[in-house]
């Protein structure tokens, strides 16, 4: 089985901008967000049980999901909501846990953004977990530099997600995102210089 670092942090925390780099360096990158979208694409392995599950409305002409239909209907309902991930979250996992085990890669980089929400699922398959952290406030300025999002939007989507405390509880490896580009990539070629030893779980 390919040496396994799960990658989390919260919303704008430079994930991406930190898998990218690791992936540079050579590792392989598995993107649980992007497995979501396979899945829920025109003729997606999910499709038909949401279908079924959650009539036409939340789908598009195309055949995929309608996300903003399907965000509306889940937003103020949290048994639909449990529906949802029900019929998603074994089926990404399940994807993760094949792309892990193909991966031709000294070490895979497995991003969970809400992994502490879903550790009990990742855990026994990540040997390491590192978590990308900075301030609260670049998060919601980084989140917020996006097109289409504004400063409320992203305050909201902080506070809906686990707290900081509560991620660097599950760190084995913290990579510190509060400086600049130059100081993140230093780390990543640190951390992937340890990686490539497959550290024992802690
Ligand atoms: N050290 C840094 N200094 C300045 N900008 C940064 C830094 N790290 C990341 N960014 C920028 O902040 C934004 C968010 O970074 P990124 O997309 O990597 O975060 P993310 O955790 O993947 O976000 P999301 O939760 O939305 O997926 C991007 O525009 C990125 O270029
Ligand atoms: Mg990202």
């Amino acid at each position: 089985m390919t040496y396994c670092v799960g990658l989390t942090g919260g919303v704008g925390s430079g994930k991406s901008t930190a898998a990218r780099l690791f992936a540079d360096l050579g590792a392989a990158l598995i993107d649980t967000d992007a497995i979501a979208h396979t899945l829920t694409a025109a003729d997606g392995a999910a499709m038909a049980a949401i279908a079924a599950a959650f009539g036409d409305a939340v789908i598009a002409a195309d055949g995929s999901l309608d996300r903003a239909a399907m965000r509306a209907r889940v937003f103020s309902d949290s048994s639909a909501r449990q529906h949802l991930e029900h019929i998603l979250h074994p089926l990404i996992r399940s994807e993760a846990q094949h792309q892990v085990a193909v991966a031709r890669a000294p070490y895979a980089i497995l991003i969970v953004p809400l992994l502490v929400e879903n550790l009990a699922a990742y855990r026994q398959d990540m040997d390491r977990i590192v978590v990308v952290d900075c301030d609260e406030q670049q998060q919601i300025e980084r989140t917020a530099s996006r097109p289409g999002v504004s400063v409320d939007q992203a305050r909201a989507i902080l506070a809906a997600q686990s707290s900081r405390a509560a991620r660097l509880a599950i760190a084995d490896d913290l990579i510190d995102n509060r400086g600049g580009l130059a100081e993140l990539e230093a780390q990543v070629r640190h951390r992937h210089q340890s990686y490539l030893t497959h550290p024992e779980k802690m």
